[in-house]
């Protein structure tokens, strides 16, 4: 017998949340620190309070729903995820871990059953990457990984970290203070659509998340000359837009070759100065984020990327720094766990065992905690953009092999 779901009740939050989107950008775009997103988050709390959950905002303005346990001095079992989104994103990345959560929570107030560990459920703040240069925002608030020098940084608006979690209900001031750490939380399981093609081609409806990849950041800014376009021989040029050009090339041929593991890199944002027709450019900055579940190959692609970058130097007679501006550990998902997550899921329909390729909160919460994550498919395989879909009988199948894995979880934990 499978943990009931109302999938017509998840589908219609689905469906409203999707509604609290910025009119003037492509797809369902819920940015961070705007009104949509404030609107958003007011929508979610009357949600949780009306699934009988005890509500308040942390340090890193996470919007937390507590459920009592039979035992308050168990810790508490946590399950989240995000409901920001990428720009001209879609309806279900990070959503259906926050719905599926509060559909849990109404159907263990409807059928009156009682865990016996806390449960605490967790809108994490500004999980995507941001304008701020981090992305898992709120979880790395959460676990006291908010650096203070993340605070000062600046959006494109002059608004600071600080003061946007302070505008979303946060107090960044006691970050240090309400940080959880190792035993605060006995649990943390998140249920995500796999933004990959994997179970959708081979025909699985559900997937138990063996580890996550980590992520490093790094911004290249390659300093030139500006000059006139037209007077300016070729022979005589300092172009940062041609350098860039080529690292671009480079990141994606380091990214190409093999490792001990899989790799991917990508130079996701550009900004080129003066950007003009007739202007030989002369600083160009770029973003790039490398991805693999295990340290060393990211070591090894960084090393590359260093290397490459030193020649360009040399040859093109241009300045270039590189500069790491975040970072995430990847995370495996202990033996025990992800067997306890792929029995729950095996319960409910088609199972398969694969990794993350995308990041996660819960490459912060498995600082402090154990942690385990449910996928279900992508139509397509496709995620970050508005064609994004997963059909809601199987986001339905997602929440039950999540309700199965938290009963089971809540007795196993007690031995
Ligand atoms: O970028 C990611 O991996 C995730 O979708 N935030
Ligand atoms: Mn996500
Ligand atoms: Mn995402």
């Amino acid at each position: 017998m499978s943990f009931l779901v109302n999938e017509t009740r998840l589908q219609a939050d689905i469906e409203t949340l999707a509604t609290f989107v910025n009119p003037e950008l492509p797809g369902y775009t819920r940015r961070p620190f705007t009104p949509e997103y404030t609107r958003s988050r007011r929508w979610l709390q009357e949600q949780m309070e009306a699934a009988g959950l005890n509500t308040k905002y942390d340090a890193a303005a996470n919007l937390i729903g507590v459920r009592d346990g039979k035992n308050s001095k168990l810790q508490p079992i946590m399950i989240g995820s995000h409901t920001d989104s990428v720009v001209g994103g879609g309806r279900f990345d990070g959503i259906i871990g926050v719905l599926g959560a509060i559909e849990i929570a109404r159907q263990l107030e409807e059928q009156g059953i009682e865990l016996e560990h806390p449960l605490h459920i967790v809108d994490f703040t500004a999980e995507e990457a941001s304008e701020f240069g981090i992305s898992t925002i709120g979880s790395r608030g959460m676990v006291g990984a908010l650096h203070e020098s993340y605070l000062e940084r600046k959006n494109d608006d002059g608004l600071t970290l600080a003061d946007g979690l302070t505008r979303q209900g946060g107090n960044p001031d006691q970050l240090n203070e309400m940080a959880l750490t190792k035993g605060d939380i006995a649990l943390y399981l998140e249920l995500h659509i796999e933004q990959g093609p994997v179970l959708a081609e081979k025909g699985y409806e559900l997937g138990a998340v063996t580890g996550i990849v980590g992520i490093e950041r790094y911004r290249i800014t390659v300093t030139g000359q500006p000059n006139h376009a037209g007077t300016t021989p070729m022979n005589m040029r300092q172009d940062a837009l041609t350098a860039a050009s080529e690292s671009i090339l480079a990141i994606e041929s380091i990214a190409n070759e093999s490792y001990e593991v899989p790799v991917v890199g990508t130079v996701g944002r550009i900004f080129s100065e003066p950007n003009a027709a007739n202007i030989v450019p002369g600083e160009v900055r770029l973003e790039i984020g490398l991805r693999s579940i295990r340290k060393s190959a990211l070591q090894s692609m960084v090393q590359k990327m260093n290397d490459f970058v030193q020649g360009v130097l040399k040859k093109r007679d241009v300045d270039v720094t590189i500069e790491k501006i975040s970072e995430s550990e990847p995370v495996a998902v202990s033996p025990e766990i992800l067997n306890n997550i792929y029995d729950a899921c095996m319960k409910v329909g088609k199972t398969k065992k694969l990794p993350s390729g995308a990041g996660h909160d819960a490459n912060q919460l498995a600082s402090i905690a154990p942690v385990g994550m449910i996928f279900v498919p992508s139509k397509d395989g496709k995620s970050h953009c508005p064609e994004e879909w997963t059909d809601y009988e199987l986001v339905a199948k997602g929440v039950a092999a999540l309700g199965n894995a938290l009963l089971s979880f809540d007795r196993q934990l007690l031995k």
